[in-house]
């Protein structure tokens, strides 16, 4: 997809369809001065009335005039006093839709007035053209690939533009920069949506070597033999079932000097969760090749990060296994020993995402982090909880957490924090070993998660966990810019914490 950034007329950009945003205040005064420069093109609209410029209200107008683009579409934001930014990404994305409806190749977006939101908004304009264009990029993703005739028709050629020379030069970046961490979302997505038997752990990690060669940060796998030497029994574990073998992600990241102390991102990679011998019920199994949508954000936001070359170190761990029943698997009652030596019973081999996530959070108390997040598609439960428009944080330190809410909302990839109390740690408690990889059945899953986890951070390090089980994998579509199946969240979100704890 092609992207430029003009500074221009509406009447002078060259697309299909151009788009203009418009408050509703301003629906008289704006359609006035448009329909001067489309000499008179949109008189019967005007007329009408029928446009108010109310939040989400679309109208198309063809022009009859001297104009480079024969489409207008005209879409409300409502009272500019009550627009936010996730109002704006979703008003962008419904605009970019409609546009896929008439099959249009190449549209313009009018930038919104940037000095009045950014009044209301209190915000810089960055945040705001941010906003906009996740809004436009996002909507127009589809996993498409093995599909033979696919009648989606996806904008390839986007002008974003403005007649006002004002803030040129931060609307300039963060279009640059917004693109990338798109870009860092819809990779997640492909990650998230590629099938297991086309995604093994080993093809998992051969596809971040590659990726990692043409982004900007080196990635270290370990094979099967290593992760046995080690002795990370989690990892080992859960992917003894399979007839493909594990592997262990490092990914490195430097914007900063060496001797500075890295953030550490984990994530989740379960290529596919079959539940183990603690097999799933067939209906909706198919699922679960979605499984690693926390690996998958972590490479994204590596994608993205070392793209906007953000100055700070990071290292990202990726236990990457597939989870399936057989001779040779795991079984309930089975005791095995993370990579700290702490023993595990697993009472449920469902439960296998904590028991790789145990190794990644002891193997990265080595690295000294200034913060450690792990996202994982951990529990049904955050399904039960959150639903899927917010997801779990628990962790030791409120001051990480905050800046990952904060994060949250400016994303609108938010998060909720649910409570990580001592009382819950009896409840884990085994008889034969030094934890249990469950609960009490039907009692606060997510916080168990949470729990389990907890165990095996260094208590050294500030540390959250993101449940990310119904926001990242979706069965029905979210919104104009979140697909239905695997949704990329934690990329944003992720990109947006560490700039925040960056600077
Ligand atoms: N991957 C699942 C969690 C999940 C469920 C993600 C639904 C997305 C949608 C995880 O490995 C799992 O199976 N968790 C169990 C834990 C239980 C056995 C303690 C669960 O949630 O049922
Ligand atoms: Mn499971
Ligand atoms: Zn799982």
């Amino acid at each position: 997809m092609k992207v430029k950034f003009e500074i221009k007329k509406i009447k002078d950009v060259r697309a299909e369809a151009v788009t203009s945003v418009i408050f509703e205040e301003n629906v008289e005064s704006k359609f006035h001065w448009l329909n001067t420069l489309f000499k008179g093109s949109l008189d019967v609209m005007i007329k009408s009335k029928d446009f108010k410029g109310a939040y989400n209200e679309t109208v198309l107008n063809y022009i009859n005039s001297d104009s480079k683009s024969s489409r207008l579409l005209t879409a409300g934001a409502g009272k500019s006093k009550e627009i936010t930014l996730e109002k704006l990404r979703l008003l962008y994305a419904k605009a970019a839709k409609k546009l896929n409806e008439l099959k249009l190749k190449s549209a313009g977006f009018e930038l919104p007035d940037l000095t009045l939101i950014k009044g209301t908004l209190n915000c810089p304009v960055y945040d705001i053209v941010q906003a906009i264009t996740e809004g436009v990029f996002l909507s127009q993703y589809k996993f498409n690939k093995y599909l033979a005739k696919d009648d989606y028709y996806p904008l390839e050629e986007i002008i974003f533009f403005t007649d006002s020379p004002k803030f040129v030069k931060e609307i300039n970046e963060a279009f640059k920069n917004s693109r990338i961490i798109c870009d860092g979302t819809l990779l997640a997505r492909d990650l998230g949506n590629e099938p297991s038997n086309s995604l093994t752990p080993a093809k998992f990690a051969d596809f971040v070597k590659k990726s990692s060669s043409k982004a900007n940060y080196n990635v270290t796998i370990y094979d099967e033999k290593k992760i046995k030497q080690l002795n990370m029994g989690g990892v080992i574990g859960v992917s003894q079932g399979s007839d493909n073998p594990p592997r262990f992600l490092i990914l490195h990241y430097f914007g900063s000097t060496k001797s500075e102390k890295p953030y550490v991102l984990i994530g989740k990679g379960v290529t596919f969760d079959s539940g183990g011998i603690s097999l799933k019920p067939g209906p909706g199994m198919e699922t679960m090749k979605m499984d690693m949508c926390g690996a998958a954000a972590v490479v994204g936001a590596f994608e993205a990060v070392s793209r906007i070359k953000l100055k700070l170190n990071l290292i990202g761990l990726i236990p990457i296994v597939e989870n399936m029943p057989s001779g040779k698997a795991m079984k309930p009652g089975d005791i095995i020993r993370s990579f700290s030596g702490i023993s595990i019973e697993v009472a449920n081999t469902d439960a296998e995402g904590r028991l790789i996530l145990a190794d990644a959070l002891d193997y990265a108390a080595h690295y000294k982090p200034k913060a450690v997040i792990d996202a994982a598609t951990l529990t049904g439960a955050a399904v039960i909880t959150f639903g899927h428009n917010v997801a779990g944080v628990m962790g030791n330190d409120e001051n990480l957490i905050k800046k990952i809410f904060n994060a949250g909302e400016k994303s609108s990839e938010r998060v909720w924090e649910l409570p990580l109390y001592k009382e819950y740690e009896k409840l884990m408690e085994s008889d034969v070993a030094d934890i249990k990889n469950i609960g009490a059945p039907r009692q606060a899953g997510t916080i168990m998660g949470g729990i389990f986890l907890k165990k095996f951070v260094n208590e050294n390090y500030p540390w959250a966990h993101l449940d990310i089980a119904g926001t990242a994998m979706v069965g029905t579509e979210i919104s104009d810019y979140i697909p239905k199946n695997a949704t990329g969240f934690g990329v944003r979100l992720f990109v947006e914490t560490l700039k925040e704890l960056a600077h």
